[in-house]
């Protein structure tokens, strides 16, 4: 019998990928049957190790080691599904997606998520969506501030796409938080297209403006180098395995 998150792993694989011969529509109706699948799974589902997730109180770097743990359930050239273990009061600084789609799903605690769009971002589907413009040190763009969220176990997904809510910070909240990422395409070296997709972090830059700026949302967001106090480490999936079913195009 297929697990939940195998089904998960197996309609993520369908949902993203990059077959031009896939019929229009086709990506909408995987997406919102793959939505609504994740948002039923829990940290049984994926047999998160509960040790993880205890609470030792505010992080410090010298007695609790990496202030965030990553796991990888599966990978493939189109799609990753990780799980990140935030300990208590650290966060994901602020980074972006290039050109990718996401799906975040807390399943354990809860965190804020301060979304920002970058203004003028006119990206679209396709290889090169979101990898024209990549920033370098220091670039300043201005970028549209979303409503901060506290996303906990019992919510729904967040998503964000190529040109939408693509760069956030997340922190924990009331202790550790644990929450399943679906991202496609992977960041890192794309082989079919000969892209890099790297992870960019940035600020947002205090200004003084208008209040009538000010009211918009409008923000600058400057890039940075990662930040020194952010670092992961790594702990091993040991749930049930995610199957190549239904991905043609091997990992
Ligand atoms: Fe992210």
């Amino acid at each position: 019998m297929t697990s939940l998150i195998q089904n998960i792993g197996r309609l993520a694989v369908r949902t993203f990928r990059r077959d031009p011969k896939l019929p229009a529509g086709a990506f909408t109706s995987h997406y919102e049957q793959l939505y609504n699948l994740l948002n039923a799974v829990t940290t049984q589902d994926i047999n998160l190790d509960l040790g993880l997730l205890h609470d030792h109180g505010a992080f410090t770097a010298s007695k609790d080691g990496a202030p965030v743990t990553y796991m990888q359930l599966y990978e493939n050239s189109d799609v990753t599904i990780c799980v990140f273990i935030l300990k208590n009061g650290v966060r994901l600084p602020l980074h972006d997606h290039p050109g990718m789609y996401g799906l975040l799903k807390v399943v354990h605690g809860a965190v804020s998520v301060q979304s920002y769009s970058f203004i003028g971002d006119t990206t679209v589907e396709g290889p090169q969506s979101g990898l024209m413009g990549s920033p370098t040190l220091s670039d300043i763009l201005p970028a549209t501030k979303h409503q901060l969220l506290k996303v906990c176990a019992s919510d729904p997904a967040c998503r964000l796409c190529p040109g939408e809510q693509n760069i956030h910070e997340i922190y924990s909240l009331d202790g550790p938080a644990a929450f399943l990422d679906i991202l496609s395409p992977p960041y890192g070296t794309d082989e079919r297209f000969g892209l890099e997709r790297d992870c960019h972090y940035y600020q947002e830059i205090e200004s003084r403006w208008e209040v009538s700026q000010r009211e918009s949302n409008l923000v600058w967001l400057v890039n940075v180098p990662t930040p020194s106090d952010f670092w992961c480490d790594q702990t091993e999936y040991k749930g049930p395995i995610i199957s190549e079913d239904g991905d043609e195009h091997g990992s």
